[in-house]
């Protein structure tokens, strides 16, 4: 498999070369250098400080050309949230976060599957990811620069997953997103399909429906104000890390809040997807009726992603053990709308 390699100076190009070389073919390209003559590419990695704009203008061009690529990693080991929006902005398909590791680099470009070998409803799961990962890129680099979150774009991207989900069902979306997706990502994109087959499995009207899915793609973009290095830390928290994380919900309420396309509930769904009914949840400590159904279901389905989600650090959790703990959170969850969680928890 011939992989390009494009970097902004010859010691990254020689470093990466180095680590793909024994089982690659290896092409190479200096941003800003002289222009390459590309053949057959059939994975791209990129290492360039995207906080240069010529780096990205000339980054943009390369794409152009090599848009029929289908796995496109950046390594980036700035961990800032406007970096990674921006690689994702500029077409890559995975983001590498940290110092520069072969194994990671080589486990991402084997885990790719060519698009041809997958069954062509699995392919509609990943382009529905590819939108989906977009939208909420788009978003958390708005929310992180203060600028206005486009509503309307994270919206339809959801009403793709919806479509998704109905036609394919979650198993295979939460298969197609833990390959790809990494991260606040692909915890957004999991939490998103489970609470849209949690409302198709209760059968909700289609305005439900279509509240309970934005309140999930915009559950968790306050987290976009929040450091990477505590939002990925992968050892215990410290308390003053955690009472920074536990801000992200006030966070995204305020970000989302001047916007008036995005309803009430939605907006209350964003700010309290971490209450618990018996009130020892967060930011307002509300408890009992003051949490709303569309709330109720969100906080299940966060939950539940969290568990089962796949990180570089931890196994993730199978579906039954992930049931289990729910089930084991006594008085901090609706008893009845869990049991009817077990359907899409377990054989959805
Ligand atoms: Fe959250
Ligand atoms: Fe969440």
């Amino acid at each position: 498999m011939p992989v390009h390699v494009a970097a902004d100076s010859t010691a990254k190009i020689a470093q990466i070369r180095a680590m793909l070389d024994r089982k690659y073919a290896v092409t190479t390209e200096l941003i800003g250098g002289m222009s390459v003559q590309r053949s057959e590419v059939h994975a791209l990695v990129v290492k360039a400080d995207l906080r240069v704009l010529d780096n990205i203008a000339t980054l943009k061009r390369l794409f152009q050309g090599l848009s029929n690529v289908k796995k496109r990693i950046f390594l980036v080991d700035e961990t800032a949230h406007l970096t990674v929006s921006q690689a994702y902005a500029l077409g890559a398909t995975s983001v590498l976060l940290g110092p520069l590791s072969q194994a990671k680099l080589l486990a991402e470009l084997a885990e790719h599957v060519p698009d041809e070998s997958l069954p062509s409803d699995a392919r509609g799961s990943e382009a529905a990811a590819s939108a989906g990962e977009i939208a909420l890129a788009s978003m958390f680099s708005a929310v992180a620069s203060g600028m206005p979150v486009d509503v309307s774009g994270a919206k339809s991207a959801a009403a793709k997953i919806a479509d998704c989900i109905e036609e394919n069902g979650l198993s295979d979306w939460l298969t197609a997103v833990r390959r790809h997706h990494e991260g606040t990502y692909q915890h957004c994109l999991l939490v998103t399909g489970i609470a849209i087959d949690f409302g198709l499995s209760l059968g909700v009207p289609k305005s439900d429906l279509e509240r309970l899915y934005s309140a999930a793609m915009f559950h968790d973009v306050g987290k976009a104000t929040i450091p990477l290095a505590i939002l990925d830390k992968t050892g215990r928290l410290a308390p003053q890390e955690r009472a920074i994380i536990e801000t992200h919900p006030v966070a995204g309420y305020d970000a989302l809040k001047k916007n008036n396309s995005i309803s009430a509930e939605v907006l209350d769904a964003v700010r309290h997807h971490h209450e618990f009914l018996d009130g020892s949840g967060y930011p307002d400590g509300l408890c009992g009726e003051s949490i709303r159904d569309i709330v109720r279901m969100l906080t299940i389905s966060d939950i539940f992603a969290a568990l089962i989600e796949q990180r570089s650090y931890r196994q993730a959790m199978s579906r039954p053990q992930a049931y289990e703990i729910l089930r084991g959170m006594t008085g901090k969850l609706e008893k009845p709308l869990l049991n009817a969680f077990k359907e899409v928890a377990l054989s959805r």
